[in-house]
């Protein structure tokens, strides 16, 4: 779909890189031509996956590094640029999530997941923002449509994702200048990831066939070609957006899922 090596010698970061949407962004950066560094929580998430990057020619880097201590966020970027030489591109995807009521979360349950989303957002920014600043560089938050509808069961992702949403805005606007971009992804429910796993039964999947406009949940591909998109020059005068691709899901989603 897209020329080779839209981003041949720059270096990516991905946290939460090992599984899921992410995995899929770095394996459509690696073909690209674009070194790439992963970090999870856990090294056994990322080990097959560094595996894959390597197999595909780049150089990579994979590190534990839980979003949520900023120390270890600025330890992993350190090792970033100290191993692969440089960081153009960060994507901001490591979340949590699960379904609970509002009136059944703890106020940890809730502060977890803003200390990972929305916390964990800012942290890896702020840890990447001297090395982006050297040649200019792209930032791209992985963020939801939970927040645009009330979604029921989550408050927190949606509060978490929101928030996202307003940093993205925020920093495209003081970073601009910088030469650095700043934009989101709003992903649809994308097939075959832990998010789908974990937040969909066979009911709300067949709701959100029905209603989506292209009658298809969303692949890892889809969510990879926005990046490739957004990172690369291509999206060069494209600041401070959060760019949906769910097929169009969220307008039609004024029902609400599962109750059709
Ligand atoms: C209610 C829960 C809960 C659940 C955890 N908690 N799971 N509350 N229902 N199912 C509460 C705990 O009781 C605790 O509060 C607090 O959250 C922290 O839990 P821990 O297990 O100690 O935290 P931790 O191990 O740090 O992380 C928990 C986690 C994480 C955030 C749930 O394991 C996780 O998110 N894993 C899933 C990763 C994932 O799927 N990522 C993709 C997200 S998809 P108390 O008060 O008891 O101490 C996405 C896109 C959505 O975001 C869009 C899809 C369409």
């Amino acid at each position: 779909m897209f020329q080779p090596n839209l981003l041949g010698n720059r270096v990516a970061l991905i946290t939460g890189g090992g599984t899921g949407i992410c995995r899929g962004i770095a394996l459509a950066f690696a073909r690209h031509g674009c070194d790439v560094a992963i970090t999870s929580r856990k090294l056994e998430h990322l080990e097959p996956t560094r595996d894959e990057l390597r197999a595909l020619g780049v150089r990579v880097v994979a590190r534990a590094a839980d979003v949520r201590d900023p120390a270890a966020v600025n330890d992993a970027v350190a090792a970033v640029v100290s191993e692969l030489g440089r960081l153009d591109i960060l994507i901001n995807g490591a979340a949590g999530n699960f379904i609970c009521l509002a009136e059944n979360l703890s106020p940890n349950g809730f502060g977890t997941v803003v200390d990972i989303d929305l916390k964990g957002t800012f942290n890896a920014s702020r840890a990447a923002l001297p090395h982006l600043k050297a040649r200019g560089g792209s930032v791209i938050n992985i963020s939801a449509t939970l927040p645009y509808l009330g979604t029921m069961g989550q408050a927190h992702a949606s509060a978490a994702k929101a928030g996202v949403d307003s940093l993205t805005r925020t920093l495209a606007v003081e970073w601009g200048p910088y030469g650095i971009r700043v934009n989101g992804i709003a992903p649809g429910p994308i097939e075959g990831t832990e998010g789908v796993r974990r937040l969909t039964n066979e009911k709300s999947r067949e709701v959100a066939l029905r209603l989506c406009p292209l009658r298809r949940l969303g692949t890892v591909d889809d969510i990879a070609n926005a990046s490739l998109y957004l990172a690369s020059d291509a999206a060069s005068y494209v600041n401070g957006v959060t760019l949906v691709v769910d097929g169009g899901l969220w307008l039609r989603s004024a029902r609400i899922l599962g109750e059709e």
